[in-house]
């Protein structure tokens, strides 16, 4: 990864940047951005994203001398660039030429051109002219000096990963016959014998396209999996061209582990990219700096634990929310640096200078509207500093947490699925709630795919593991029977792989591992809040429980309505470990509801935080190591600020960032200090 050091005693240092459009200035302009890109510490920018029709203008026409000349001015500047293969919007002239490249919805409306990312995952037409381009790029920048990653496309599938083409019809039939192999298999799996579904031809399969009623809910869930397959697809082929031309220069491609992207199963995706990117940005309300972190904490666990590099966040406002607030004083060093808690070893922006014209004009950047005399453009320059002390990090592995939460695709793609016992379920919404419990609590927590090896944690958190083939289900048991503490919760083990539900009363493939059954699922209207015997309140589901195995113990029951009486929490006590079962929404009334529950867990674990207990949920503790040197992220997630004694854990530290005193770090409001701790 660029910046990375190659040997243990080769420090380079963290990648600072952002997003460079200079075609959208005058030349005069680059010269200043590259002085302020000095001034800044910048080390490395994405170029050329969307610079396609400015590279050729019209078919066969190919236009690269402003490229030449910005590539050779970072170069000369000491910057290093991510360039970008420039495919993610094609021409006015492409699409005019092949309209067929255009992709349609669900309810056959073609995207025209006009904004952006206007082509079908699985176009032919579209893939012969992309390979052109990166086949043109890659043969005159693979050795330019300041070549140091190739950026492939640009938020693969961010505005045209559902596609309902007849591209995309034929695409999806060849998929599904290398997954099923006959049709045999595919009526079996999509469950066709209801409502006279059956297939008797390849050609009759469409994707799940507007119809008369609920489509069929397995071929909802592969068109899904086959959605993200195709874009991947389109990643592989560019990344070919680029390694031909290339072969030593790391392939990336960044990815959107955001709460509001759901299209990539990026966990899959992981394997096919040199190293890990993600695009981030805030997300409004209460829970947004929560699921920053959480966000971030996934893309580690999507990377395996190893560095990733930050492509893209905002240095203040967007401009594609309702309403666009700026960041406070401290947000943005704040929110960049704990990326690089998670294990960023990059911090870089959409984008360099804000655009003057266009679509993104009051979106924040670097450098504002305002120029360099602003307070943006002064904590950019802070930050750069502050990540100059941070070239140590660099290269630095997450520390394993004792506890983690699961996260699948299939399950948030299957659970909020139509036909459903309540369309109010939202799977990313209860991680999050879990997230916040273990944040609230102090307890550090890895956010892990769920094919993820779960040797080394005490506790794992699996909210709304919904699909669950065999051997996922044969996976955890033993797990727990190894000594595993596991909670699952509502709408858990309910179906397999292919939808179908698991038969003989729920949670199906873990009612014998959690003792407990339950024979109708029971959701509630949004006005019901039942009350539990501890007086917290839920919402959402209140499945009624029957506890069907010895061990089991309740842990928190209803106080009132329609299930008074009956089991809320369950703990069944499996050798060493425990199966702990939540059959409602714990965190209804606020993510504080569940962090007493997750406190009973933690406590049975023998799980503990790390930091005094005035820190807790003030501060965020993340850790990262490389080799003997272990380092301490500490994120004061308040408006105020907090001290925390680390002589009082009997912990010894020297602050890269930060000061400490006495054995106690005094965090400022929103300031964060790393350490090197000794052990
Ligand atoms: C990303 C995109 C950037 C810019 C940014 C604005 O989705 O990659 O080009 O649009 O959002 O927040």
């Amino acid at each position: 990864m660029p910046g990375a050091p190659r040997s243990a005693d080769d420090v380079a240092a963290l990648g600072f940047g952002a997003d460079y459009n200079p075609e959208q200035w005058p030349r005069e302009v680059w010269d200043e951005d590259v002085a302020l890109m000095r001034e800044a510490g910048v080390t490395v920018v994405s170029l050329a994203i969307f610079s396609w029709a400015r590279l050729q203008p019209a078919p066969g026409e190919w236009d690269f001398g402003w490229l030449d000349e910005a590539m050779d001015l970072l170069h000369a500047n000491g910057i290093g660039v991510d360039l970008a293969t420039a495919t993610a919007s094609p021409p006015p002239w492409l699409t005019r030429l092949h309209p067929e490249v255009l992709p349609v919805t669900r309810t056959g409306e073609t995207l025209w051109p006009g904004a952006r990312q206007q082509w079908r995952p699985t176009s032919p037409v579209f893939r012969r002219y992309a390979l052109e381009l990166v086949e043109a790029m890659a043969g005159r920048y693979a050795d330019h000096p300041a070549l140091v990653a190739w950026h492939v496309n640009n938020e693969l599938g961010c505005h045209n990963v559902w596609d309902y083409s007849d591209d995309a019809a034929a695409a999806f039939r060849t998929w599904l016959s290398e997954r099923y192999g006959s049709l045999d298999a595919l009526n079996a799996a999509w469950g066709t014998a209801f409502w006279s579904q059956r297939y008797g031809d390849w050609e009759e399969i469409l994707p799940p396209r507007l119809a008369a009623a609920h489509p069929n809910p397995t071929q909802q869930l592969d068109f899904k999996r086959f959605s993200s397959d195709a874009l991947r697809d389109h990643l592989r082929a560019e990344r070919a061209v680029l390694r031909r031309h290339a072969p030593t220069v790391p392939v990336t491609t960044n990815f959107m582990v955001m709460a509001h992207t759901t299209g990539m199963d990026y966990a899959a995706w992981a394997g096919d990219v040199d190293f890990v990117s993600n695009d981030h940005y805030v997300h409004p309300g209460p829970q947004g700096p929560d699921e920053l972190s959480f966000s971030a904490n996934l893309t580690s666990g999507i990377a395996g634990g190893e560095p990733w590099f930050l492509m893209e966040h905002s240095t203040s406002a967007v401009n594609w929310q309702p309403v666009n607030r700026p960041k406070r004083a401290g947000e943005l060093a704040r929110d960049s640096l704990t990326h690089v808690a998670h294990g960023a070893d990059a911090v870089c922006y959409f984008q360099w200078r804000q655009s003057a014209a266009g679509a993104e004009k009051y979106h924040s950047a670097m450098v504002p509207h305002a120029g360099a005399d602003s307070d943006v453009f002064r904590a950019v320059v802070d930050l750069g500093r502050t990540l100059g002390r941070l070239a140590p990090v660099v290269g630095a592995r997450r520390e394993h947490a004792r506890a983690a939460i699961l996260f699948d695709w299939d399950s948030w793609w299957a659970s909020e699925l139509d036909s459903h016992p309540s369309d109010r379920l939202r799977y990313h919404r209860e991680a999050l709630d879990w997230y916040s419990a273990f944040l609230a609590l102090g307890v550090r927590v890895d956010v892990v795919p769920a094919a993820s090896d779960l040797a080394g944690y005490d506790v794992v958190v699996a909210p709304v593991l919904h699909v669950v083939p065999a051997d996922l289900a044969a996976r955890l048991a033993a797990w727990v029977a190894d000594g595993g503490h596991l909670v699952t919760t509502y709408f858990s083990g309910i179906v397999d792989e292919h939808d179908h539900a698991w038969l003989g009363g729920y949670p199906g493939a873990f009612r014998d591992l959690l003792g407990v059954r339950v024979q109708e699922m029971a959701p509630l209207l949004d006005d019901e809040a039942p009350r539990l015997d501890d007086g917290r309140t839920v919402g959402l589901w209140a499945d009624p429980v029957d506890v069907v195995a010895g061990g089991v113990e309740v842990l928190s029951a209803y106080a009132d309505g329609e299930q008074a009486g009956r089991p809320a929490v369950t703990r069944h006590a499996v050798g060493h470990g425990s199966a702990t079962y939540v059959g409602t929404r714990l965190g209804a009334a606020g993510p504080d509801g569940v962090a007493a529950t997750l406190r009973t867990v933690l406590d049975g674990a023998g799980v503990r935080s790390e930091l005094p207990d005035r820190a807790r949920g003030a501060v965020e503790l993340t850790v990262r190591t490389r080799g003997a040197a272990t380092f301490w992220f500490l994120v004061n997630r308040t408006d105020a600020p907090v001290d925390v004694d680390l002589a009082g854990e009997g912990v010894r530290a020297e602050a890269l960032v930060g000061e400490v005193a006495d054995g106690v770090v005094a965090l400022s409001a929103r300031g964060v200090a790393v350490l090197r701790v000794a052990h």
